[in-house]
């Protein structure tokens, strides 16, 4: 809770549909920063747009939905998606785990990260967990030892994909290559309850047919292991529409995967999806503030360290508004700006551009908006600079 609201601030809303955790509630960030007088940049979620992201895939996506916990873990947003239908997690760690088995006991969780700690997996069977990922023999062997032989488990053979067209491709460091996913699915299945294959087909994926491929590659291993399979997991992947870059619509890509899951001899099983970005991006953005103009360059409050890494490492581009309550106006031609962070690492820069009105300056907010997915889940405290601000604006 932040120190400028040390309770739900005078006119701020509520709402019986999003009572988020007493979260200061706003109708607009224009609300929301006229009550704000702290000097951390800060972040807002705006739970409807969650909620319409959830029932579009609850309703939409040929199979269960799990979702990709490190891609926000705000308690509000899992709380919207629970609400809005969504029962099963892909978590990855210890901290994950606790987090969802605390505020839903009856999620189911899928433990999905391909190389987990003797201690993880103790504690995650201990807590219910009994889907478990595996990528190699080792880990195989690692989960039948520490679960002592459990026969309850449902393993997921995760299968590397041979290439991926997506933004962020996830290749070379987790999935098995085609040989080894043929022995590891027969292995696997000798010690397994029950048996899935997943892949995923990268990060923020504009193709969609990158899930047909891997749902054919997926039914070669299959078939060349010669095993039973329980269930399939497509991953996550499902795009964002940010600034130059052309999404096809969502219902493509359920549409391309219901196919393909029919072609491909998978139509009766349990079929599963782990969308991250996809439900919470538009769900989210920081809103931070302007301490300097030098020519073209803004420097702000957040930055590469904190939730704006993507902006910084991976020059991506985010749309951004300027929040600006007194004079002047703000100017009708636009600027692109590059932004600065506010640690002391030349790193720390986000060359966009970034187009704002020309007079934009010291003390403007701004809001950087989709970062609602990898933005405050990504940041540091790096040099000081961090925030625990969160606002929910029911837009
Ligand atoms: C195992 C796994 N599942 C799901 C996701 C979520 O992917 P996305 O946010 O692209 O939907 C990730 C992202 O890294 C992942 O590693």
């Amino acid at each position: 809770m932040s120190e400028s609201f040390s309770t739900v601030p005078s006119g701020a809303i509520r709402s019986f549909d999003f009572n988020l955790f007493d979260l200061p509630t706003f109708g607009s960030v224009r609300d929301a920063l006229a009550q704000y007088h702290g000097d951390d940049h800060i972040y807002v979620l705006y739970p409807r747009r969650i909620a319409a992201a959830a029932e579009a895939f609850v309703q939409g996506f040929p199979g269960d939905i799990l979702y990709a916990v490190k891609a926000n873990p705000h308690p509000a947003v899992l709380k919207t998606l629970w609400t809005h239908g969504v029962r099963q997690f892909d978590v990855a760690s210890k901290r994950e785990v606790d987090l969802v088995s605390e505020l839903y006991p009856d999620a189911e969780l899928f433990l999905m990260h391909p190389v987990k700690s003797r201690q993880l997996i103790r504690h995650a069977y201990a807590m219910g967990v009994r889907h478990f990922a595996v990528d190699c023999l080792e880990e195989l062997d690692k989960i039948v030892d520490v679960t002592e032989g459990a026969a309850d488990l449902h393993l997921h053979v995760r299968m590397a994909l041979p290439k991926s067209t997506a933004k962020m491709p996830l290749v070379g460091k987790f999935g098995a290559g085609f040989e080894d996913a043929i022995t590891l699915l027969r292995e696997a299945a000798l010690v397994s309850a029950h048996l899935g294959m997943c892949f995923h087909v990268g990060s923020q994926c504009l193709d969609v047919e990158s899930y047909s491929h891997g749902l054919a590659y997926a039914a070669k291993i299959r078939d060349l292991a010669g095993v039973a399979l329980d269930s399939i997991d497509v991953g996550g992947g499902f795009p964002v529409a940010y600034p130059e870059m052309e999404i096809p619509p969502m219902a493509d890509y359920f549409s391309e995967i219901s196919e393909a899951l029919a072609t491909y001899g998978f139509e009766d099983l349990a079929v599963y999806g782990e969308p991250g970005r996809a439900l919470c991006a538009t769900g989210g953005s920081t809103i931070a503030r302007v301490e300097l103009r030098k020519g073209t360059d803004l420097y702000l409050n957040d930055g590469t360290y904190g939730s704006l890494f993507d902006a910084g490492a991976c020059a991506w581009k985010f749309p951004v508004k300027l929040h600006r309550d007194q004079p002047p106006s703000p100017s009708a031609n636009t600027v692109g700006f590059r932004f600065f962070g506010p640690t002391c690492d030349s790193i720390d820069v986000m060359n966009g551009p970034f187009h704002l009105p020309a007079n934009t300056g010291e003390g403007d907010w701004i809001e950087i908006e989709h970062l609602g997915a990898y933005g405050q889940s990504l940041a540091t405290s790096f040099n000081g600079f961090s925030s625990d601000h969160v606002f929910v604006v029911l837009e």
